[in-house]
């Protein structure tokens, strides 16, 4: 359904400088964040569900959903307050609208809907990826010199792009069956650490010795720049069934986080550096992503791109989120993005369009 409620005269007067109430709420953190001009960042609350999906070692949809409708006002009330802005002094509304939990997302585009509606403003959808893949634009002073090459690394998705452009993004690989995030929480789980996975293997790792095991790392021998962890995630079971009687041994379990923790990063960082000499024109490299917390993973791919530029005369940066909170799920991150793409499409926004969640896309 579509209302002419937000005229021309608005969007044109928008164009550069606006705030965006940004609202995410496709798994397990319902976050709300004020956004000036798609990089500095007013507030961005989030609400995480971690230690309430701990117990039972991964997300359950209906209790996300439950989560996400106790908390949303009030975070969207704590975004405003913290970025000392009224809802009537909002530029634009944004919203994650997929891909993720159906139940979940449903909430935030439901509100977001409502209060664009009210309060006659633009709305403006944003995938979940992308929201991920402009993370690295809050906090930054520099612009950043097209074309990118981005690692998006989550729980629930792998991406790498080439990015040409604001909005413009090619798929040079994907993932073909699990995301690292979710190799990461399914390890854990197995080696009986807890949910999310990935900060307790981390951790894990940081005591034992990345070479005591040696893991399959897939490839594809057609060349394409795709990523598969299930073997991997099998691997590691039938290891941990190989060793029953080590599974109360802390050096074992220290030595198998950190043996797959080097195989995740190898397999990623692989990915970067056949592109990197696939595609000479590319100016930066970004790391994006819950996965992106990891600090192995940003030195592995850091250290390997200055030895990259020294050895072929290039001068290539690296730029990763200024901060942890915005590797994983944030609504600041859809802000930035629901910015560039307002700043793009501007009169795709005359018309108030309602925005309905989708779980995943084609
Ligand atoms: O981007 P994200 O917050 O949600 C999705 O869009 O999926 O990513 C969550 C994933 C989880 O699988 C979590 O285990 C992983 O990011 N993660 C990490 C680290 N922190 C979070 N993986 C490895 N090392 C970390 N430090
Ligand atoms: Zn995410």
């Amino acid at each position: 359904m579509c209302y002419a409620a937000v005229s021309s005269i608005i969007i044109s007067e928008l164009l550069i400088f606006m705030n965006i109430l940004a609202i995410e709420s496709s798994c397990d953190e319902t976050s709300a964040a004020v956004v000036k001009n798609g990089t500095e960042v007013l507030s961005n609350v989030i609400a995480s569900q971690a230690m309430m999906h701990n117990a039972t070692g991964g997300v359950v949809p209906e209790v996300a959903a439950r989560e996400h409708v106790n908390n949303i006002i009030p975070v969207i009330d704590k975004a405003l307050a913290e970025a000392n802005i009224t809802l009537a002094k909002i530029d634009a509304i944004a919203v994650t609208y997929g891909p993720g939990l159906g139940v979940a997302l449903v909430i935030g585009t439901s509100v977001a809907n409502t209060l664009a509606l009210i309060m006659q403003k633009p709305l403006i959808p944003v995938k979940h990826i992308y929201g991920h893949v402009y993370a690295p634009w809050l906090d930054s002073k520099k612009s950043a010199q097209f074309p990118i090459l981005s690692l998006s690394v989550s729980g629930g998705h792998n991406e790498l792009f080439l990015i040409k452009d604001h909005m413009e993004f090619q798929v040079l690989g994907e993932t073909a069956d699990d995301a690292a995030g979710e190799a990461f929480d399914k390890v854990a789980r197995m080696i009986g650490l807890g949910y999310p996975g990935g900060p307790v293997v981390e951790a894990a790792a940081k005591k034992g010795d990345p070479h005591a095991f040696n893991f399959p790392k897939a490839s594809f021998s057609d060349g394409r720049l795709d990523f598969s962890f299930s073997g991997l995630k099998t691997a590691i079971l039938y290891h941990l069934q190989k060793n029953t009687s080590r599974l109360t041994d802390k050096r074992f379990l220290a030595d198998t986080a950190a043996s797959f923790q080097r195989a995740v990063i190898e397999a990623l960082s692989s990915r970067v550096f056949t592109a990197l000499d696939t595609y000479p024109d590319i100016k930066e490299v970004h790391v994006t992503g819950g996965v992106s917390a990891n600090s192995a993973l940003r030195e592995h791919i850091e250290q390997g791109l200055k030895n990259w530029n020294k050895i072929n005369g290039k001068n290539i940066s690296f730029r990763t989120p200024a901060k942890l909170s915005y590797c994983t799920d944030n609504a600041a991150m859809i802000g930035a993005a629901a910015y560039f793409e307002f700043q793009k499409n501007p009169t795709r926004y005359e018309t108030f369009e309602f925005v309905a969640p989708r779980a995943s896309f084609d």
